[in-house]
């Protein structure tokens, strides 16, 4: 089910938009009138993108471009706003992940999802700055619960996405004052993508352990993200900037709460307090 809000006319620009979580939000802006553009690396992935949206009838756009390359990003959006004029909602959500723990994990493979969320994220931003609508314009970056909660084998993307949601922060400090807001949202495990895929327990028992223990007691679904866009790109969210806004049935609030309560067991199980 997916909410219905009016951007007919709008300029919707989706970094790393043509897969996933990110295309489920592009679909959703288009299905509302507006035109969208969709940026990733694969030609393949932005031809496939590019026709899917095309059939929902409204003006589309496909760019391929890394956002690891800084000057590749900047001829994106040269060449969005060439199309459809300045941007009214700009998604950043490119990233690459993979589950390792850091003693394993070489330098490269640290820097590689670094240089993807974060400094991509910030690529993408800053060349953004000159081509988004003033005042008016929405930034929403992708991040992930690994920001906010420490998560076993994943220093890079940890690291990487707490730095975004510090990005969110300053950004909407400096670029406030132009009539930009930017925010974050955060997805709990969103079912049928990549990121699910890549790290999801692998067992249909831990799965179930897994889905037992988001409070909500399901995982979440892409139009649970895209809703959450709609809303926070539209003028009912008009005064929120510079939030983190977790989408997770709950499900960071419980994994804060297990070693809390582990803690807590020890501290019984002494007679100590914690
Ligand atoms: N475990 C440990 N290290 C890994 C790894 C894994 N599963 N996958 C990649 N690496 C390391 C590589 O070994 C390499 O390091 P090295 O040069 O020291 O050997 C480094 O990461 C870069 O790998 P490479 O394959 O060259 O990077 P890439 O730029 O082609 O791809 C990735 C980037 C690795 C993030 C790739 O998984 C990707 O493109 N992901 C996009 C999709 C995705 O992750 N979606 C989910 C989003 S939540
Ligand atoms: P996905 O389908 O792999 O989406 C990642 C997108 O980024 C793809 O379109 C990919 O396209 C693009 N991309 C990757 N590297 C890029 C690069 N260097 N330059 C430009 N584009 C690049 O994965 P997803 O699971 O839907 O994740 C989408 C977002 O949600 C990510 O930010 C992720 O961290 C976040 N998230 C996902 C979940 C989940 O459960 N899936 C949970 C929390 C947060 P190309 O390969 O063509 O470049």
């Amino acid at each position: 089910m997916q909410v219905n809000l009016d951007f007919t006319g709008r300029h919707i620009f989706v970094f790393g938009g043509t897969t996933g979580i990110n295309f489920g939000i592009a679909q959703a802006f288009a299905r509302q009138g507006a035109s969208v553009t969709v940026a990733s690396r694969k030609q393949e992935n932005v031809d496939a993108a590019h026709q899917q949206l095309a059939q929902l009838g409204g003006p589309v756009l496909g760019v391929c471009a890394d956002v690891r390359d800084f000057d590749a990003v900047g001829r994106a959006f040269a060449e969005a706003v060439e199309r459809f004029g300045p941007v009214d909602v700009l998604i950043s959500g490119a990233a690459g992940n993979f589950l390792c723990e850091a003693k394993d994990m070489s330098s490269n493979g640290f820097r590689v999802v670094v240089d993807i969320d974060l400094v991509g994220t910030f690529h993408v931003l800053r060349q953004a700055y000159g081509h988004l609508r003033k005042p008016g314009a929405a930034v929403i970056n992708i991040t992930a619960p690994q920001s906010f909660v420490p998560i076993r084998y994943q220093a890079h993307a940890s690291a990487a996405k707490a730095g975004v949601d510090q990005l969110t922060r300053v950004l909407a400090l400096e670029w406030g004052g132009d009539g930009i807001r930017i925010n974050s949202i955060s997805p709990g495990p969103i079912e049928g993508t990549e990121g699910f895929r890549r790290l999801m327990a692998p067992t249909e028992a831990e799965r179930a352990a897994a889905q037992s223990s988001v409070p909500m007691q399901r995982f979440g679904t892409v139009d649970d993200i895209a809703n959450l866009a709609l809303f926070l790109a539209s003028p009912y969210a008009g005064y929120i900037s510079g939030a983190l806004v977790p989408c997770d049935g709950g499900g960071a609030l419980e994994s804060v709460k297990v070693p809390l309560e582990a803690a807590g067991r020890a501290a019984a199980a002494t007679g100590k307090p914690a």
